[in-house]
């Protein structure tokens, strides 16, 4: 075995200290020998360089006068534990001897700590272990029951782990409805240009062309998709108030359901400006409000006689985006509200198969402050989708932004580089388990690296993300051409 040090001084049962001999990395993992337990699965969470050398001998150094400089390497190093006979892992009941060896740990204990499989059977693989060859696999039950979240600052590379995911759900056949505020998904068609990093990660290059469905409200500015409304004749009155943004249910419901009523009857196959010129004839101040309001939802062009129906959108297996490129903000919040509110109906009826809902930029759509006209519905479905099988993926770039009741009720976080105070705070305070060094090591974290919490494995890893198989869609745009 490969030794790195020594633990000395005092030692606590979840920490120790290490003089190091061998230079190792903050985040390795490191073994002690327990006399009871065998190899004891540890990590190094810190690392500084302890020296003899005061002001006076460096300002004489800078100077030209040559000085010995004793110095050491120092770590600390927070023990994981061993996997006891029932394979459940356990932290030894007496802490490590001071001057007992540290060595090395090697990836057999790695993977059995840890908990790393090769492949399983129902295992979305990301990517590999932090400076090994262990594939890292999320339990794609525990994703689709227990809710994801995937947080990084901008340009950290949260659509392209986004893609590495959406792509092992549809391999896997789970349906996944992505809400696309940029258009960047429709890339999950075409197969990705091999590179090394393909060879090494053990993926093939794969595109998956008539299993990615697209639909947009805007079809002008997103040709590749077919046109999303939605059907008049589904809605009942509620749904209409929401569609106009009127939370206050008991005040317009009654006017609400009068005027559908009329409509009706005159006309079987009724349009919005149906609604509009009845509100406009009719007097008393809700009718005025809901004259204004169907209005705007006439603006919007959401409200078709026939609509999308439910049929096109959800196919099982697939996944469909909602590109909502170009599409006006409050006009999103509605399109995902209703969307939302749907697929939460449909599958408490399990009239549509259990399902993974993305939602990027979804700091937008369930706001820590404000409201947003689908806060609610997403508030809901975090707290409550796992029941129903509807599995809820926030996708965000502000951590602080985003409702904290959603934010913690993600059991699974992928998290790139955060380097924002706030959002670090917010990460720090909704997740168990992570420690003060990692929540340093999100702030330097290289671009491709992901810190993995939750997802079946009982401590965070580091986790090298997989490259894509499919081309991704969110790359920078050129400025200026070399
Ligand atoms: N694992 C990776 N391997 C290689 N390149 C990556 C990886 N992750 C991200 N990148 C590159 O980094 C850039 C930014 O990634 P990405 O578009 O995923 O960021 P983002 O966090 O979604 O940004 P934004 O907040 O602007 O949406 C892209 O050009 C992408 O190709
Ligand atoms: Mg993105």
């Amino acid at each position: 075995m490969d030794t790195v040090g020594r633990i000395y001084g005092d030692v606590g049962l979840g920490q120790f200290h290490i003089t190091l001999s061998r230079p190792v990395e903050r985040g390795d993992y490191v073994a002690v020998e327990d006399e009871s337990h065998g190899a004891i699965l540890c990590q190094l969470d810190d690392l500084k360089r302890k020296s003899d050398l005061d002001l006076d001998r460096a300002d004489r150094m800078a100077g030209g006068v040559e000085t010995p400089i004793h110095e050491s390497l120092l770590g600390i190093a927070r023990t994981i534990g061993y996997r006891d006979g029932q394979g459940l892992v356990k932290v030894p009941t007496l802490p490590f001897r001071p001057g007992a060896e540290v060595f090395r740990a090697e990836e057999p204990l790695i993977a059995e700590v840890l908990g790393l499989k090769r492949h399983s059977a129902t295992g979305a693989y990301v990517g590999l272990l932090r400076n090994h060859e262990l594939r890292i696999e999320l339990d794609i039950n525990q994703l689709v029951q227990r809710h994801v979240s995937v947080l990084a600052k901008t340009g950290g590379g949260k659509s392209y782990l986004l893609g590495v995911l959406i792509e092992e759900l549809l391999r896997h056949k789970v349906t996944c409805i992505i809400i696309d505020p940029h258009g960047e998904y429709g890339s999950l068609r075409v197969a990705a240009e091999k590179n090394g990093a393909h060879e090494r990660f053990g993926v093939e290059s794969q595109g998956f062309g008539h299993r990615i469905h697209e639909f947009s409200p805007d079809v002008s500015l997103n040709p590749n998709a077919k046109p999303l409304s939605f059907s008049l004749r589904h809605l009942d009155p509620r749904d209409l108030l929401a569609f106009m943004g009127l939370t206050n249910v008991k005040s317009f419901l009654g006017p609400m359901k009068k005027l559908l009523e009329e409509v009706q009857s005159l006309n079987p196959d009724y349009s919005v400006k149906d609604l509009v010129q009845a509100a406009g004839r009719t007097e008393g101040p809700s009718f005025e409000i809901l004259h204004e309001r169907l209005e705007y939802v006439e603006q919007t062009r959401l409200l078709a006689p026939e609509g999308t129906t439910l049929k096109e959108l959800v196919q099982k297996g697939d996944a469909t985006l909602i590109n909502l490129r170009g599409v006006a903000p409050d006009v999103q919040e509605i399109v995902v509200g209703r969307i939302a509110a749907t697929l939460f109906d449909q599958r408490k009826k399990e009239k549509v198969p259990p399902l993974f809902l993305v939602i990027e930029e979804a700091h937008n759509f369930a706001p820590q402050q404000g409201i947003a006209a689908c806060s609610r519905i997403l508030k809901n479905i975090a707290s409550e989708g796992r029941k129903f099988g509807l599995g809820l993926c926030a996708v965000t770039q502000r951590a602080a932004r985003i409702d904290k009741s959603v934010l913690s009720q993600c059991n699974t976080q992928l998290i790139l580089q955060v380097t924002n105070p706030l959002d670090l705070k917010a990460i720090a305070q909704s997740i168990e388990g992570l420690t003060d060094g990692m929540t340093e090591m999100i702030q330097s974290l290289p671009v491709g690296v992901a810190l993995v919490t939750g997802g079946g494995y009982h401590t965070p890893l580091f986790c090298e993300v997989r490259p894509r198989a499919t081309r991704h869609g969110g790359e920078s745009v050129r400025i200026v051409d070399p």
